[in-house]
């Protein structure tokens, strides 16, 4: 039974930090320290074999010389005794698990390893090899060493093992599919901005100056019509006023579509922005809060972060009334952390919401990376904590 658990916490562990990496070398990385951790093995070796099996693309977890096992070119012959490469690329080729025995102790075998390696001291006596299948195709080739003083494989612990590694391909695929989606999300999510980007400014740059062409020539007709008739000159005045009011919904929407501020002096800039036109908009006291220089050099992060913004300060507005809103960009234990705080009803963060805004802001959060919580605030209030890494220095 308590085998069962220990694999089970094993595969569950193994899975959350799979997922959680970006590059194949990682995710192969993490699966080498769980297998040796969890089996008791010093040493466990990926090795990626080239799609044709021609060849080894990387090995994780080995301190192998790359270009070394390069050079040895597969499917190769028994090259000075090191029997482990053709014991890979018959793993690859067949698809099923391998043991081989290794003849020590060759020129070519201590060239095979760097540094202070602990094949270097203790040779490794016996080898499990393992294949990772993605849809029947081996693509990498687990290699379990028992050194000198470990025992030995027995047929039990290989039959586990190779249970264990289709275990490993299907969360492999897992991770591949789910990167495929998160690559797909940030490229609708870019479209969908350049597409507001282009609304925005043809709002501003196009519909906005057209406006203000009406507006100004109005205004001249008012002038000319003061003294003629009072009558029309009153309809001059009105469409004056009438184009005022629409030069400025252009404004504000183009606003609302892009960020103009963002993109020209950067992400403070433009939450201050945003802040004094919650400030004039709601007549609340919105204000920015960032007590030290952070430096988001990326757009795409930016843009999510002042998207997370813009929606918390008007959560804060339309539902909890809020009287005071702050917009906080700092820094803490190494991450970014935006978090907007109001002061209004809050509400039960528990319960399912129907509207999009809370959803959305926790899918940009994923999308840079990063995470999103809501919290409720004493005596009353919210506050919306977005963390997210920043770049390293
Ligand atoms: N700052 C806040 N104060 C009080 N209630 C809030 C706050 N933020 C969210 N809520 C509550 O959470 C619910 C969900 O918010 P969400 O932004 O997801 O949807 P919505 O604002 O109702 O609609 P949408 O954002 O799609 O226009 C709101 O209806 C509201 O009841
Ligand atoms: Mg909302």
């Amino acid at each position: 039974m308590r085998a069962v658990k220990g694999q089970v916490e094993l595969v569950v562990r193994m899975c959350r930090k799979v997922l959680a990496k970006e590059s194949v070398h990682g995710q192969l990385m993490e699966i080498c320290r769980e297998i040796r951790r969890h089996f008791g093995f010093s040493r466990v070796v990926i090795f990626l074999v080239d799609e044709v099996l021609r060849q080894i693309r990387g090995a994780a977890g080995s301190g192998l010389r790359l270009t070394y096992i390069r050079s040895q070119a597969f499917p190769i012959e028994n090259r000075g005794g090191i029997e482990i490469p053709n014991a890979i690329s018959r793993c690859a080729a067949t698809g099923r698990p391998e043991t081989c025995r290794l003849r020590i102790a060759d020129a070519g075998y201590r060239k095979f390893v760097r540094g202070k390696s602990p094949l270097n001291r203790t040779y490794a006596k016996e080898y499990a090899l393992l294949p990772l299948k993605v849809r029947g195709r081996t693509f990498a080739v687990i290699a379990v060493s028992v050194m000198e003083g470990e025992g030995t494989l027995t047929d039990e612990t290989v039959a586990t093992l190779a249970s264990f590694a289709d275990f490993v391909s299907l969360v492999i695929l897992q991770a591949k599919e789910l990167q495929e989606r998160r690559r797909l999300e940030r490229e609708i999510e870019s479209v969908s901005e350049q597409i507001q980007r282009r609304l925005g400014q043809d709002f501003h740059d196009g519909l906005g100056q057209d406006l203000t062409g009406i507006r100004m020539r109005a205004e001249l007709m008012e002038e000319r019509l003061n003294g003629v008739s009072a009558e029309a000159a009153a309809d001059a005045q009105r469409i004056v006023k009438l184009a005022r009011q629409a030069v400025e919904r252009a404004r504000k929407l183009s606003r609302g579509l892009y960020p103009v501020t963002l993109e020209r002096h950067g992400l403070l800039s433009a939450l201050q922005e945003l802040a004094d036109s919650a400030t004039l908009m709601y007549g609340i006291r919105c204000s920015v809060s960032a007590p030290r220089r952070i430096d988001i050099r990326k757009s795409t992060t930016a843009i999510q972060l002042y998207r997370i913004a813009q929606e918390s300060v008007h959560n804060a507005v339309k539902h909890g009334r809020a009287g005071r809103v702050t917009v906080g960009l700092l820094r803490r234990k190494g991450r970014g952390v935006l978090e907007i705080t109001d002061d209004g009803t809050g509400f039960d963060t528990h319960t399912k919401s129907t509207g999009m805004g809370l959803n959305v802001m926790r899918h940009r959060a994923e999308l840079i990376d990063g995470e999103l919580r809501i919290r409720a605030m004493r005596p009353s209030g919210t506050r919306v904590l977005c963390r997210f890494p920043l770049p390293s220095k």
